[in-house]
């Protein structure tokens, strides 16, 4: 097989025999022949393009991997827009909608239902160009996401070419990327035996992954992916969502196993209950069912409301709990010395991750739920938020002793006290050891947000002595570094340019970061804002600090407070010393723009954007965003998995606002 004529044809005969290979093992999960079959195969591919660069093609399996890192992700517009589902919780509202669709089309005509497991993870467009995938874009705001091809053609069970002879010209294919949660334990076991931070959840983990600008990280990682429907398309017809799937089946796209399609809104009703005990089966998160119309002349007649499909609603569960035994009440000393209770528990799986800790408010909290250390508790997971115990399980207690806050400091043993009107319970000792480890654990993720110097770092350079302070960790040299187990050239290196560059972060995350009692992100940049300078707020009166934008008496108090002892105010010169920045930029400053005067809170995840972005495109319209609910909130922005400030808008008799307001009064 000499003529080059032959060896296109070999090479051909190659990229489909591979890619079919490639397919039956990941989509198919039904792999023909083994693994040294297909490396052999695909090392004489390899060889093969080697020696003939004219013969590689965009869908040659050598071309998952091999784009260069890129700087930035580009815009690209959807061709047909995606939408996002209206959710439902009960089977009352589930079967109103049902009757509600009924009603919108003729009373008699039958109408079907499809279910998919509702797979947690971020929604994508593919686009496909005569079978060829070309495109590939996360789903953004729903009419413009970001390009992340490169990304995307790394994922095995992405085909870069169409199965099957009868290729539209063009068509959208929508699905889900996500991380299975074997992958996800693997790679969290990987980033923290690195020594990095490991990642919340499988659907940050895959949202991450798929944003790398190396795509050979994105390679690296386990993702998956699920098709779920079709956008725009030309030169493919479709009359039922059904048929769709059966069609990206076919062609050679994961759809997965457990869509169904019932002809009953009871059957439908039936098989969400079912789904939510069978969740944990599943080697990924879902949070619910989706529930399409199946037929897409009714689908059409229905239309949307806000771009929120009436054909289709999110069944969602309530968030998991599991009951297990507490074995013991810890407590942790934190940055401002407030003494933190959590929960040991016997470990227990809930929604598919295993726990063993859970936070615990304060005292209070814990008697009023009446939880006791021995007693069986029923612990809820909700999203990506810590497990909390949500009370005790059962009349069968076991526990005898009510809960009491030591009297003594764990690790210093200094008498505890307890202000006036405050919950937490504090260790005043400013020199406490466990404040100083905190407050720099704190620094680096935080307020620096210090690359490749993480939590567990900083408890080795706090053991050995290295770094007990600020200023000691601005010292650190490689030197001594490189005396350390696990920190090699390159590293240290890192580790120590990171520390450095870390000096210009602005004024606002140096004061967030002082350690300042209750100066929290927001009332650090509002002080920022304020003052323009540590020395304008250090000389600042109790009165002259309550002018600031949301800060009373009692703050203010503390602040001064910090600020008039010396010890404080030599950190704050030996950090200026060392080069850390002490004066407002002027994007501190309060910009005037349409919402000037107008003041929100945003709470939950948002689904477009993170809430730093939406924080900060409001700010940029002159609106004010704060961390707490009050008389004068204008509104509260509830993303999912919200937390008790709905609560408090509802008390306040403050608007609750959906995201897609948000975007609405971002776009005017
Ligand atoms: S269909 C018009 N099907 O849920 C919207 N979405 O709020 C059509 N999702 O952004 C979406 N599994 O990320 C659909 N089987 C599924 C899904 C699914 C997960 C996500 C998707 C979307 C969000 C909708």
């Amino acid at each position: 097989m000499s003529s080059s004529r032959g060896l296109a044809t070999r090479a051909e005969e190659l990229r489909g025999l591979l890619n079919r290979w490639l397919h039956e093992y990941h989509v198919l999960d039904e792999p023909s022949v083994d693994d040294a079959m297909y490396d052999r195969h695909y090392d004489e591919l390899v060889e093969l393009e080697r020696a003939h660069p004219e013969l590689v093609t965009p869908d040659s399996p050598t071309q998952r991997v091999g784009a260069p890192a890129s700087e930035k992700f580009q815009k690209v517009r959807h061709l047909t827009s995606m939408g996002s589902l209206e959710k439902v919780t009960t089977d009352e509202s589930l079967v109103k909608w049902a009757e509600d669709v009924q009603k919108r089309l003729d009373t008699d005509e039958p109408v079907a239902y499809v279910i998919e497991p509702k797979i947690d993870g971020l929604a994508i467009n593919l686009t496909y160009e005569n079978g060829l995938f070309t495109r590939g874009a996360t789903r953004g705001d729903g009419e413009v996401g970001e390009d992340v091809t490169v990304n995307l053609r790394t994922i095995p069970s992405i085909p870069l070419r169409m199965l099957g002879d009868d290729v539209p010209a063009l068509i959208e294919v929508r699905g889900e990327v996500y991380m299975p949660l074997s992958g996800f334990r693997e790679l969290n076991e990987r980033l923290i035996a690195e020594d990095k931070k490991p990642t919340p959840n499988p659907r940050n983990a895959a949202a991450g992954s798929l944003r790398q600008k190396n795509p050979a990280i994105t390679a690296s990682r386990p993702l998956s992916v699920w098709a779920y429907g079709v956008g725009a398309h030309d030169g493919a017809e479709f009359h039922t969502h059904w048929e769709t799937l059966q069609w990206l089946k076919a062609h050679g796209f994961p759809i997965n196993p457990f869509a169904e399609r019932l002809e009953s809104i009871d059957d439908v009703a039936k098989a969400c209950r079912e789904w939510e005990r069978r969740r944990a089966e599943l080697d990924y998160e879902i949070d619910g069912i989706v529930i399409k119309v199946d037929d897409y002349d009714q689908q059409s007649r229905l239309g949307a409301l806000h771009s929120r499909p009436r054909w289709a609603r999110a069944f969602k569960w309530a968030p998991m709990t599991a009951t297990t035994r507490l074995n013991k009440i810890m407590i942790r000393v934190g940055r401002t010395g407030a003494l933190n209770p959590w929960a040991l528990l016997e470990p227990v799986e809930v929604g598919g991750v295993t726990i063993s800790r859970a936070t615990l408010h304060n005292e209070e909290d814990i008697n009023r739920k009446d939880i006791r250390e021995g007693d069986d508790v029923i612990v809820q997971r909700a999203g990506d938020v810590i497990p909390q115990i949500v009370g005790p399980a059962g009349a069968h207690r076991k526990g005898t002793k009510s809960f009491r806050m030591p009297t003594h400091c764990p690790l210093c043993n200094t008498e505890i006290v307890k202000p006036e009107g405050e919950a937490m319970h504090r260790c005043p000792n400013r020199a406490c050891p466990s404040r100083g480890l905190e407050s720099l654990i704190n620094w680096v993720q935080a307020a620096a947000d210090i690359d490749g110097v993480g939590e567990q770092a900083v408890r080795r350079f706090w053991e050995l002595g290295l770094v007990r302070s600020l200023p000691e960790l601005y010292r650190l040299t490689k030197e001594q570094l490189l005396e350390l187990d696990g920190f090699g050239d390159i590293s240290a290196t890192n580790a120590v340019n990171s520390i450095e560059a870390s000096k210009q972060i602005p004024f606002r995350r140096v004061l967030f970061g002082l350690n300042i009692p209750d100066v929290g992100w927001v009332t650090a940049q509002n002080l920022a804002r304020h003052f323009g300078d540590v020395d304008r707020l250090a000389n600042a009166s109790q009165e002259e600090i309550m002018e600031c934008e949301g800060i009373g008496p009692e703050r203010a108090e503390a602040i001064a407070e910090w600020f008039a002892d010396p010890d404080n105010r030599r950190l704050v010169e030996e950090l200026r010393a060392l080069g850390l920045r002490f004066e407002s930029d002027p994007e501190d400053k309060p910009v005037e723009g349409p919402l000037t005067g107008s003041q929100y809170v945003i709470t939950g995840t948002l689904d477009s954007m993170s809430r730093e972005q939406a924080r900060a495109a409001l700010e940029a319209l002159g609106a004010k965003v704060s961390d707490n609910v009050s008389k004068k909130t204008t509104g509260v922005f509830v993303g999912e998995s919200p937390g008790s400030k709905v609560a408090k808008a509802q008390k306040a008799g403050v608007p609750l606002l959906a995201e897609d307001d948000l975007k609405a009064l971002l776009q005017r």
